[in-house]
């Protein structure tokens, strides 16, 4: 099941996006069962560290003929704020691509709208890493990515509406996705509606809320109207929450490293959500998990959570 990307491709837009684990060696076992349950969208990043097992665990696949080639996957990295420099952005994804193993990346995104001091370390960020987001100069520098043939769809990751519509006021080459938090507890209305209208594909991350693993007070998997509804149409709460993005039209990333929950999380093409259930899921209480805190200080250049997400939080 795919949808268009503004760039005449197309994503697979079940829930198939998956991240390897922080420094995993290779981790190609549990690529293999990725892969063999049928999920083709693998969401990586330069600061995860993955990216090097998830090209090995790719040319393996591919090897072992468990997809009939590297084409059948579509592939996402993203640039981190320390290479959101002019001079540093082709030469960031060819490392990318080096890393991976690959000639050329399905999706390529700025994973915040920050700028870093250019340095070798990724985390922690201190104070003075935080430099004037460039958004003009770094998304011509995508631009460069996708004329050259790295990579072919350009896109975003963290971007408000307001910052997706400034970008989208000058460039050249539109975004193709905008990769944000969405969730039972983080509808994302208004940053829908925008992306319909300019046909932007939204990726839903932590579309399970990160279940219990990262954010303090979000435990939607918990939480009585999905799970309400889930008795109610004999399904886990987890697939309630997947199946309400999918019926949204945005693709999603959602990560497990178990079987059992992997082959769950697929299952939910086959049946609908009532409208009952929808108007119970609209009224949940709103809740945002991320708010990129770590980029925040006071007399830096994000001096409050309001201003990275532009009051839309
Ligand atoms: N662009 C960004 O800034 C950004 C930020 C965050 C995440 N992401 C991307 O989004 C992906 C997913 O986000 P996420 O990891 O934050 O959150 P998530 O997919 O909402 O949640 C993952 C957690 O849920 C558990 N889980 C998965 N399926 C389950 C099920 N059926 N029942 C119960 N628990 C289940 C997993 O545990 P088990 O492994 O034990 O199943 C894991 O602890 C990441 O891998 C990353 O690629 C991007």
């Amino acid at each position: 099941m795919y949808v268009e990307l503004s760039m005449f491709q197309t994503c697979p837009i079940r829930p198939g996006s998956h991240n390897f684990r922080m420094n995993d060696k290779l981790n190609f076992r549990n690529n293999k069962t990725f892969n063999l349950l049928g999920y083709r969208h693998i969401d990586t990043a330069a600061c995860y560290g993955t990216e090097k097992a998830v090209g090995k665990a790719v040319l393996k696949a591919v090897e072992q003929k468990i997809v009939s080639s590297r084409e059948e996957l579509f592939i996402t990295s993203k640039l981190w704020g320390t290479d959101a420099h002019d001079d540093l952005i082709v030469p960031a994804l060819k490392k990318s691509l080096e890393n991976l193993g690959l000639e050329y990346l399905d999706l390529y995104l700025i994973h915040w709208p920050v700028r870093l001091r250019k340095t070798e370390k990724y985390f922690p960020i201190e104070k003075e890493d935080i430099m004037v987001f460039d958004m003009k100069s770094t998304w011509a520098g995508m631009e460069e990515c996708k004329r050259l043939g790295l990579v072919h769809s350009i896109g975003v990751s963290n971007f408000s509406s307001k910052k997706l519509s400034d970008l989208v006021d000058f460039a050249t080459i539109p975004p193709a996705v905008d990769q944000v938090e969405m969730n039972l507890f983080w509808q994302q209305k208004k940053l829908i509606d925008f992306c319909k209208e300019k046909g932007i594909l939204i990726t839903a991350y932590s579309p399970l809320g990160a279940h219990r693993s990262v954010y303090q007070g979000v435990d939607i998997l918990n939480h009585p109207i999905p799970i309400q509804i889930a008795h109610s149409n004999n399904k886990t709460a987890s697939q309630i929450c997947l199946r309400w993005l999918y019926e949204q039209g945005v693709s999603i990333a959602v990560k497990s490293y178990n079987e059992e929950r992997m082959k769950e999380n697929l299952q939910i093409f086959d049946w609908k959500l009532s409208e009952a259930d929808r108007s119970l899921i609209a009224n949940i209480p709103q809740k945002k998990g991320v708010y990129g805190d770590m980029l925040v200080f006071p007399n830096g250049v994000y001096k409050s959570i309001e201003q990275i997400w532009d009051g839309e939080i």
